[in-house]
Formats: C-alpha cells, sequence, structure tokens
C-alpha cells in the first residue's frame, strides 16, 4: 500500500487493489494543504472523531465519489443526517471486514462533538482506527492522549506504521507521544497533528528523535510512502 499524507491527520491510503481510503480529510479549510478536492478519489472515509478538523470535507468526498464514511455509529448518525447515503457504524473495540481489509476502533482519550447554531452536539467518544490490509497493519491514534492501554494494542496488533499526533494543547505533546510509541511497539511512526494552528506549533524533529528503537519519520504535506 501506498500512504500519502495530506497535513494535519489526513492520509489518502492507496491498497495494492487500488482501493482508496481516507482518513479525517480536513483539506479544503487547511491553509496549509494545496489539493483539490476532485483530485481525491476515496472508496471508503474513514473517521477518527467529530471535531470539524477531522470531519473535515467527508461529506463532500463522500457524495461525490458515492464513498462509504466508516466511523462511531453517533458519528454516522449525524453523516445521514448531513446528506450522506453510505455509512458503516462502529464502536470502540469493534471492527469490520470490508471487501479490501479489516477497520477496527480503538479507544482513545479525548472528546468529540460540533458546535451548530449555539448547540453541542454529542458524536459519540473518540476513537483510533487500525487498519488491516495487503499484509500491513496501520494505527491512526485520532487525536488522544497518552494512556497505558495503548500498550495492548501494541501486544495484540503487530503496527507496521503508528500514525501518532504530537500538537500538544488539544491531543498529547511530543514528549508524551514518543512515550505513546515505545507502547504501541510500532516499527514506523509518522508524527502527524501539528503546526496547522498555532496553539499546535512543534518541530516534528524534535519529537523524531526522542524516539528510541521506533523508526520515527516526519512526512511532508503531499509525500507518500509505500508501506510493505
Ligand atoms: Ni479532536
Ligand atoms: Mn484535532
Amino acid at each position: 500500500m501506498n500512504i500519502t499524507y495530506l497535513g494535519h491527520s489526513a492520509l489518502a491510503i492507496t491498497l495494492n487493489d487500488g482501493t482508496n481510503l481516507i482518513v479525517d480529510p480536513f483539506i479544503s479549510g487547511n491553509p496549509l494543504v494545496d489539493v483539490e478536492l476532485d483530485t481525491l478519489h476515496p472508496d471508503y472515509i474513514l473517521l477518527t472523531h467529530g471535531h470539524y478538523d477531522h470531519i473535515g470535507d467527508a461529506v463532500e468526498l463522500a457524495n461525490v465519489n458515492n464513498a462509504t464514511i466508516v466511523g462511531m455509529m453517533e458519528l454516522m448518525k449525524y453523516m445521514k443526517q448531513k446528506g450522506v447515503q453510505q455509512t458503516h457504524g462502529l464502536n470502540l473495540g469493534g471492527g469490520h471486514d470490508f471487501d479490501f481489509g479489516r477497520i477496527q476502533l480503538t479507544p482513545a482519550l479525548h472528546s468529540s462533538g460540533l458546535e451548530e447554531e449555539g448547540q453541542l452536539i454529542y458524536l459519540g467518544e473518540a476513537a483510533g482506527i487500525l487498519i488491516k490490509a495487503d499484509g500491513k497493519t496501520i494505527y491512526h491514534a485520532g487525536d488522544t492522549a497518552d494512556f497505558s492501554d495503548l500498550a495492548l494494542i501494541g501486544e495484540q496488533h503487530e503496527i507496521d506504521c503508528a500514525f501518532l499526533p504530537i500538537g500538544d494543547n488539544f491531543t498529547m505533546g511530543p514528549k508524551e507521544a514518543a512515550r505513546a510509541a515505545k507502547r504501541l511497539q510500532a516499527k514506523r511512526v509518522v508524527p502527524i497533528h501539528y503546526n496547522t494552528f498555532p496553539a499546535i506549533k512543534q518541530d516534528p524533529e524534535v519529537f523524531v528523535a526522542q524516539l528510541e528503537a521506533q523508526n520515527g519519520y516526519v512526512m511532508q504535506i503531499g509525500e507518500t510512502i509505500e508501506v510493505s
């Protein structure tokens, strides 16, 4: 599979069979990203939680591409209300075998909701996402804090590549993310969720330098890596 970093927490993943997955597509609202939405052709859109910097362009991308959105039950109900035709709801710890591979939601220590017309809308728990396809396991941590049960995820899944937030303020910072990387025992670790806003300014190289056995790698926006 090939994984392209689209800035913030957004990834575009192309599987060997041509299936396109997009995780947390915050694209048009991200000033650091220069990618036109019509260049993206997702078959599935995976959402970690209901904050605007993760839902992003999910509704438009789903409708234009006839894509299926996958994520927490409550968030999927919200997506239906927004006119998305195809959704697949999961809950924490649960997974589903799709044609292309398996998607499983993992616990994440974070919140999930939106404000609309002065009302706060509850959108279920925040999650991390395990993607198993092409014989590989990818872990997208969402916006989680560091917590000890990340070690369970590492014990139960041999993670080839983990995407961890390092921005601080809304998620763990570089020091906590380095600790989380150790718990997860991932073969490769890529920092996400930094520098998009002033509050989450970080030097990703400082994070990578703190990693021990884990192989840290800073992806540039628009860069593609092959996980094989
Ligand atoms: Ni969030
Ligand atoms: Mn976020």
